[in-house]
């Protein structure tokens, strides 16, 4: 029940509206009885929403595309790990002091810990925000990271920042020879609407390749869908969605929520 104690909690992104974190943190705040709401905020610049944090005491926000980098400008605090990756996604009000997080390099790892990264190649699609974090996951883990983009400047500045090799997607002949132990598509390239795009070859994939997209709309990606096919183990993007949204949980309220109670009931919203 909402009443004068609950606690406001929210993600800060321009747009914000498609978020799926309201969903499953409010879920999550009712699951463990904890007397907290979860809203989407829509500004035009993050400074402000800032100080509204402050000053209304708003506990905790998920900060998303376009101020994950901004924000660190206007926080009181920055952890290690995310002023590595140079990213904050989550930001939690400590008594009037902010201070930023990242989960997205944690939430890319973890589900990968299982099958192992160290000494593993691991190939990453894209050189943007997203695969700013994964980079610095699989790096902090000990793979061999190797970075393919379609920008090469840009694909080449991620793969100096990790000692990594860099093939640009157009070098089918180098892509070729990449056989990657685990592959991770960091780019927008087969979301839906454009369910048919694929942002990597898979006959240059082999069935012993793990393969891994960040992209949970489509849930199966054509990436995945193929990979499968050839016998690939597959990581979907929800599992990264849902360990990110896990991570600033449990930095909010110290509960590690049941991330696979939060899969079956995000898998009933038929908006997946
Ligand atoms: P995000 O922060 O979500 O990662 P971004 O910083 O815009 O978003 O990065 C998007 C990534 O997807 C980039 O690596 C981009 O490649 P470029 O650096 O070449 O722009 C990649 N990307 C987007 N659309 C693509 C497409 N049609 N083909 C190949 N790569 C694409």
């Amino acid at each position: 029940m909402i009443d004068s104690f609950t606690q406001i909690y929210g993600v800060f992104g321009n747009p914000a509206r498609h978020s799926k974190s309201p969903f499953i943190h409010n879920f999550a705040f009712q699951y463990y009885h904890i007397n907290a709401v979860y809203l989407a905020f829509e500004p035009d610049e993050i400074a402000k929403s800032l100080e509204a944090m402050r000053a209304l005491n708003i506990k905790g926000a998920s900060i998303t595309l376009p101020f994950k980098e901004t924000v660190m400008a206007y926080l009181d605090r920055i952890d290690e790990d995310a002023e590595a990756v140079g990213a904050v996604n989550t930001i939690v009000n400590k008594g009037g002091m902010l201070h930023g997080f990242n989960t997205d390099y944690k939430a890319a790892v973890e589900p990968l810990k299982p099958f192992g990264i160290q000494g593993k190649k691991v190939c990453i699609v894209g050189a943007g925000g997203a695969a700013q974090a994964v980079a610095y996951g699989i790096y902090k883990e000990k793979g061999r990271l190797v970075i393919t983009n379609r920008n090469e400047k840009r694909g080449k500045i991620l793969a100096e920042k990790y000692k990594a090799d860099f093939f640009s997607l157009d070098d089918i002949d180098s892509l070729l020879k990449i056989q990657p132990d685990i592959l991770i598509n960091t780019t927008s390239v087969g979301m839906s609407p454009n369910i048919s795009d694929l942002c990597f070859p898979l006959d240059y994939l082999s069935p012993k390749t793990l393969v891994m997209d960040i992209i949970y709309t489509p849930l199966k990606t054509r990436l995945l869908h193929g990979a499968q096919l050839k016998g690939c183990r597959i990581i979907d993007g929800l599992t990264m969605f849902l360990n990110q949204g896990a991570q600033q949980f449990k930095l909010w309220t110290g509960i590690n929520p049941d991330i696979e109670l939060m899969r079956k009931i995000m898998l009933k919203d038929k908006n997946l």
